[in-house]
């Protein structure tokens, strides 16, 4: 349509955006690289360096926690206290704000105050979980930058617990916020849960929930409570469904059943009035609203008539006092399908005794049945669940120590190493989770150059030695800090056996290094053989660079390593190395942008690193084309910008060749026919994206080729020494 002049901000045509439309709405098919502009988007208003984990160390710790612990019963008129008690509220908004944690990528999660974010503000699962932030506003006034919100959220978590004489395990603060949403892949649908979409795993269709998603729907932390897709009745869909998505999130049936049975021991269900009656949700809100969603009566507020699930009931006679009551209740009696005032199925007690009846959240003379939720009937319905619910029914303490330690790994999931872990609370065992590497020592400067001449003289391959160091390092996620160098887990399952890595190369390689190594640790040798090999790479080119290394690396054992745990960091695409897996639902040039979103790298990082590598000739193996996928060079093991060049040049001619996949490409002399380079979807990417093609232009430019391989050098030593956190925070661990 043409703008037929005038002011843009008055018009028929309701309210335009000032800022009109993008590329990406034009072409919704455009390459997403938004998310490796940090510095075209930082809207994180702190110093640049200011450093938050130093920033949470200055805090007067056991003054904070007094300060929340103050706020639980301090009931406010605009939102009040059930049971005069804001314990249970707050839990809640802790365990949903590590509960959108995902293992697929690693994403999600409680680190860095996301729930304060569209979608997640908005979800209908977070409802009114804006009133328990806004309830926290003069905490975090209070402290400052010094505390954050995420860090906030889990604080509050665990105070809310301890407040009602619940088991706690510890605390770990340094958790820095983000200012705006980040990209996270929630899933395709455009409806949510509220708008009856079907659930996300269809059994029938042999349909499994989408990767690396851990909701079964849209606007839900995991499952619908009222059963898979609001069908009560379906009593091993509810488990099925309960054990997938809390597996996506490293969660075992005990974890489930302890945290689920363990959180509701705590609070009650909302479902005082049909959810037609409120107003949007925060994201869409009136402006007038401050950022208030799902708004009501004031005075039914007051009165208790809340619905936030629609499911209305405590589950416990006791909803602000730790303790066994929730599954002795389950367990007493049988329980009867009923619906809430709001429409909700829900099960309640066949004949309760009067003592095992709820308070009322605003009159405690008063008493009213409790519930269960068909998500809770599951903890008897399944018998896997039930053997585990059994136990707990029969021993308090194996529940308080299972529910501890789960609460504790929820809210910490996503933190990565225990160094990364500031405050008072922070408990002693290491866990395994935690992926604990023994701490490395530092090798001397004579050892570390005999070694490096050692390597050139193994007979070991440029291209091997550089794929063995990448292979080791670039595990690393910056969504839950796992993965990386540090600890050598590239030497043991399930690492070593991945395709990606080329198995049998690999360890020739490492049993190669391990043989020369000397003292040093196996995680320094792998880092350093690939510097050397880079150097005499760059040497051989022309090009004298010298590259830092920053040893002082431990290796972890099996011991050290739930080999399982590490299963979702294989990758299925790795642009870098030239490797696609299975093709995915998105296009694999999409699975290299995530993966230099997740390594940390900026557009120009990942242009000259996959350029690097594929001169190197450090592509993994491909079924037809063996090490010379991508490789655009005459001289593979020299770094030189010769695939920038011979990517950018008129003189070769591209064709697919695989019209199935779409993901092969042949490079053809365009006057002779002659066939010179094979090609994939994440080499070609390069030059018919109109944004990468202006970034490798700079390295094929006349000169370019010294900025190359600075940019190469520099963002190669940035994957190295990604997850080296022992070095960065060893200044707070003295
Ligand atoms: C409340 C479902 C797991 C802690 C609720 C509510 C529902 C629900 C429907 C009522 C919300 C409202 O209307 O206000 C589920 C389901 C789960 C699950 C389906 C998993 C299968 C957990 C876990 C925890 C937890 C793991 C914490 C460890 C709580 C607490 C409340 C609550 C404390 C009470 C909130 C209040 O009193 O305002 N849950 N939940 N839940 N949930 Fe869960």
């Amino acid at each position: 349509g043409s703008i037929s002049g005038g002011c843009p901000f008055h018009g028929d045509g309701g309210t335009r955006g000032l800022l009109g439309r993008t590329n990406r709405d034009w072409w919704p098919d455009q390459l997403e690289l938004g998310i490796l502009k940090e510095d075209g988007r930082r809207a994180d208003p702190h110093d640049p360096d200011f450093d938050y984990a130093e920033a949470f160390n200055t805090v007067d710790y056991n003054a904070l926690k007094a300060d929340i612990k103050a706020l639980m019963t301090d009931s406010q008129d605009w939102w009040p206290a059930d049971y005069g008690h804001y314990g249970p509220f707050f839990i809640r908004m802790a365990w949903h704000a590590a509960g959108t944690y995902r293992t697929g990528d690693g994403r999600g999660g409680a680190s860095s105050g996301q729930q304060r974010f569209a979608p997640l503000n908005s979800w209908p699962d977070n409802g009114n979980l804006d009133k328990a932030r806004r309830l926290l506003w003069p905490i975090k006034q209070k402290y400052g930058k010094n505390v954050s919100w995420a860090d906030l959220f889990v604080l509050t978590g665990n105070v809310a617990i301890e407040s009602m004489g619940g088991p706690v395990f510890g605390f770990g603060g340094g958790r820095a916020d983000v200012y705006e949403p980040e990209m996270v892949y929630w899933g395709t649908e455009e409806e949510w849960v509220d708008e009856g979409v079907e659930t996300r795993i269809l059994p029938d269709e042999g349909k499994a929930l989408e990767n690396p998603l851990a909701a079964i729907q849209m606007g839900l932390i995991y499952v619908n409570p009222e059963g898979p897709g609001g069908n009560p009745h379906d009593a091993e869909g509810m488990a099925r469904d309960m054990r997938e998505t809390f597996a996506r999130m490293a969660m075992n049936d005990e974890e489930t059943v302890a945290l689920t049975a363990g959180g509701h021991a705590f609070g009650k269900c909302h479902g005082a009035k049909p959810s037609e009656t409120f107003g949007k949700a925060p994201e869409g809100s009136n402006l007038h609203s401050m950022g208030f969603g799902w708004l009501t009566d004031p005075e039914e507020i007051g009165k208790g008539h809340i619905t936030t699930s629609g499911i209305e009931g405590a589950w416990t006679p006791n909803p602000t006092q730790w303790g066994g009551d929730y599954f002795r209740l389950l367990f007493k009696y049988d329980y009867e399908l009923t619906e809430s005032p709001a429409g909700a199925k829900q099960w309640t007690p066949v004949n309760p005794d009067p003592e095992d009846m709820a308070p009322d959240a605003r009159d405690p003379s008063k008493k009213v049945p409790t519930i269960m939720t068909t998500a809770d009937m599951a903890l008897k319905r399944d018998p896997e669940y039930r053997k585990i619910s059994e136990r707990f029914l029969n021993d308090q303490a194996a529940l308080d120590d299972a529910f501890a330690r789960a609460w504790f790994k929820l809210t910490h999931r996503d933190m990565g190493p225990k160094v990364r872990y500031m405050g008072p609370e922070v408990p002693e065992e290491d866990l395994i989770w935690q992926d604990p590497t023994p701490a490395g020592t530092q090798p001397s400067d004579s050892d570390v150059s005999s070694f490096k001449s050692k390597v050139l003289d193994s007979g070991l391959t440029v291209a091997e030695l550089v794929k063995a160091a990448w292979a080791s390092a670039s595990t690393y996620r910056n969504s839950d800090h796992r993965g990386g160098a540090n600890g050598a887990r590239v030497r043991l399952a399930p690492q070593k056996d991945w395709a990606v890595n080329d198995p049998e190369e690999l360890s020739k390689v490492l049993s190669k290094l391990d043989e020369i190594r000397g003292n040093l640790s196996m995680a320094d040798a792998i880092v350093l053989a690939g510097a050397a090999a880079i150097e005499k790479a760059a040497k051989d080119g022309g090009h004298s660079v010298s590259i830092d290394v920053t040893t002082g690396r431990g290796d972890a054992g099996e011991e050290h390593t739930d080999a399982e745990s590490f299963e979702p960091l294989e990758p299925f695409a790795d642009g870098f190395r030239n490797y696609l897996k299975t093709k995915s639902q998105v296009k694999t040039e999409e699975m290299l942008i995530d993966r230099a979103h997740l390594l940390g790298l900026s557009i120009p990082e990942m242009t000259a690193l996959v350029g690097g590598m594929r001169a190197l000739g450090a592509v993994s193996k491909h079924a037809r084309h063996g090490n010379a996928i991508g490789v655009l060079t005459d001289r593979p093991g020299v770094l030189s910008n010769d695939f920038f060049t011979n990517l950018l040049t008129m003189d070769t001619r591209w064709d697919v060749v695989d019209e199935s996949g779409d993901e092969e490409f042949v490079g053809k002399d365009r006057k002779t026919g002659e066939e010179k380079w094979h090609a994939t979807r994440t080499d070609l990417v390069f030059g018919s994206n109109s944004q990468l093609r202006a970034v490798a232009e700079v390295f094929a430019e006349n000169g370019g080729e010294a900025k190359f391989v600075e940019t190469f050098v520099s963002a190669w030593t940035k994957v190295m020494d990604a997850d080296r956190f022992d070095i960065r925070c060893a200044r707070y661990h003295k």
